[in-house]
């Protein structure tokens, strides 16, 4: 079952509790939610994401995903039912926390899965900490949520920032690029990716010739693209995703510096975009977590799934929700569903070892995923694997005391 946060709410879980509990008495009461009761109550995800704006195939993707593996797993998650409340959270931070207060404290939801924005993730993450309400980011790869905001109850099933950056410094220093510029939106996820990307180069002994960067979600490129053909950089380094690096991708190579000056960038430049990017893409590097073309049977087996589900070919955004889905399983088979049993889920979901599409993900100390970084290239109107540019990558997890 699923519905809108706009549309009104059958029965909660409260009302069904308290239905419950209207036959138990004296002493039963106090032991009240048994493991039994609590299982035969659908467990309340709220998927809190981009439904709209410059990421809205982004949340559409990773819904698309969560949704796919729990079908698959015949609606139910270590023998409990998943119910879904959704709301847009626009990628709008200023109204992330009121956003978030909503399935928490009126929804009532028992596990939030989202977002894609990073500023977004941060007001969602202070939420979770201050209620310990169990938080599993699909996307966003603000580096505070797994790094000095860890927590037991916040997981990512997708990437720290640094983490999809970093190895992408060492690429393009031996692919003899020595002088390059980069440029993104403004925003907490573009200057960590920089950032990122900036420290494994210079560390390699590259040299940054510009930080270009424009305000999120601006799609107004022209005075930077005129700064770029001014620069003469060896190459570029971009973070933009979703509608706004459609955009960037076309006019980058509509002013013809597809041809004169590679371009670079974090794989959400052209996962989930390249077919509206068509032949403009040709030829990007990126690095990311995922491939289309990795060959492995649990990518085949996914990307055949996601399209006979939604006639659309799968991408990371996709395999990241669907990964919330095998993550949230581990957790709840753990406990056989009894959610209530938070240390146990805590510990199975830290735990959790699996064959994601993306290849083998486990997770580290701040419950941030362990995995390969791949270096892909456009070609064939795909994102295809040139190489591993780092095998079983770990996020340092900076500022992250060490979690019991
Ligand atoms: C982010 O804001 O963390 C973000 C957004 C879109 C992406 C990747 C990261 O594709």
């Amino acid at each position: 079952m699923s519905h809108s946060i706009s549309s009104p709410t059958s029965l909660n879980r409260r009302t069904l509790l308290m239905g419950s509990m209207g036959l138990l008495t004296g002493a039963a009461a106090f032991r009240f939610p048994t493991p039994a009761i609590a299982q035969s109550v659908p467990l309340k995800v709220g998927l809190m994401l981009p439904y709209s704006g410059t990421f809205a195939k982004l949340g559409k993707f990773i819904d698309d995903g969560m949704r796919l593996y729990v079908e698959q797993n015949g609606g139910s998650l270590g023998g409990r039912r998943i119910e879904f409340v959704q709301v847009d959270d626009e990628s709008k931070p200023e109204s992330a926390t009121d956003n978030m207060n909503r399935l928490v404290g009126r929804e009532k939801v028992d596990v939030v899965v989202g977002t894609v924005h990073s500023g977004v993730a941060m007001a969602m993450v202070k939420v979770a900490r201050d209620t310990n309400t169990m938080l599993i980011i699909p996307n966003a790869g603000v580096n505070e949520a797994t790094g000095p905001l860890c927590a037991p109850n916040i997981f990512r099933t997708s990437f720290s920032n640094w983490q999809v950056c970093h190895p992408m410094g060492k690429v393009m220093f031996d692919a003899g690029h020595r002088n390059v510029a980069t440029i993104t939106w403004r925003y907490a996820a573009g200057t960590q990716m920089i950032d990122a990307f900036k420290e494994g180069f210079t560390k390699a002994g590259g040299k940054i010739a510009d930080d270009l960067a424009l305000p999120f979600p601006e799609v107004e490129f022209q005075a930077l693209i005129a700064r770029i053909a001014t620069l003469k950089p060896d190459a570029m380094f971009a973070f933009f995703a979703g509608g706004g690096a459609v955009k960037f991708v076309k006019d980058y190579a509509a002013a013809g510096l597809n041809k004169s000056i590679p371009l670079y960038g974090a794989g959400f430049l052209t996962d989930g975009t390249i077919q509206a990017q068509g032949a403009d893409a040709a030829g990007i590097k990126t690095t990311l977590h995922y491939a289309d073309d990795l060959d492995l049977p649990a990518n085949k087996r996914f990307l055949e799934a996601f399209k006979a589900k939604t006639g659309n070919d799968g991408d990371i955004y996709a395999v990241q929700g669907y990964d919330a889905g095998a993550l949230l399983k581990s957790g709840l088979e753990a406990v056989k569903g009894d959610w209530s049993a938070r240390a146990a889920v805590v510990e199975a979901m830290r735990g959790a070892k699996f064959d994601s599409p993306r290849g083998p993900v486990s997770f580290n100390k701040a419950n941030n995923p362990v995995q390969n970084v791949y270096l892909r290239e456009v070609r064939n109107g795909r994102n295809e694997m040139i190489s591993i540019a780092g095998t079983a990558v770990d996020d340092p997890a900076r500022g992250c005391r060490v979690q019991a």
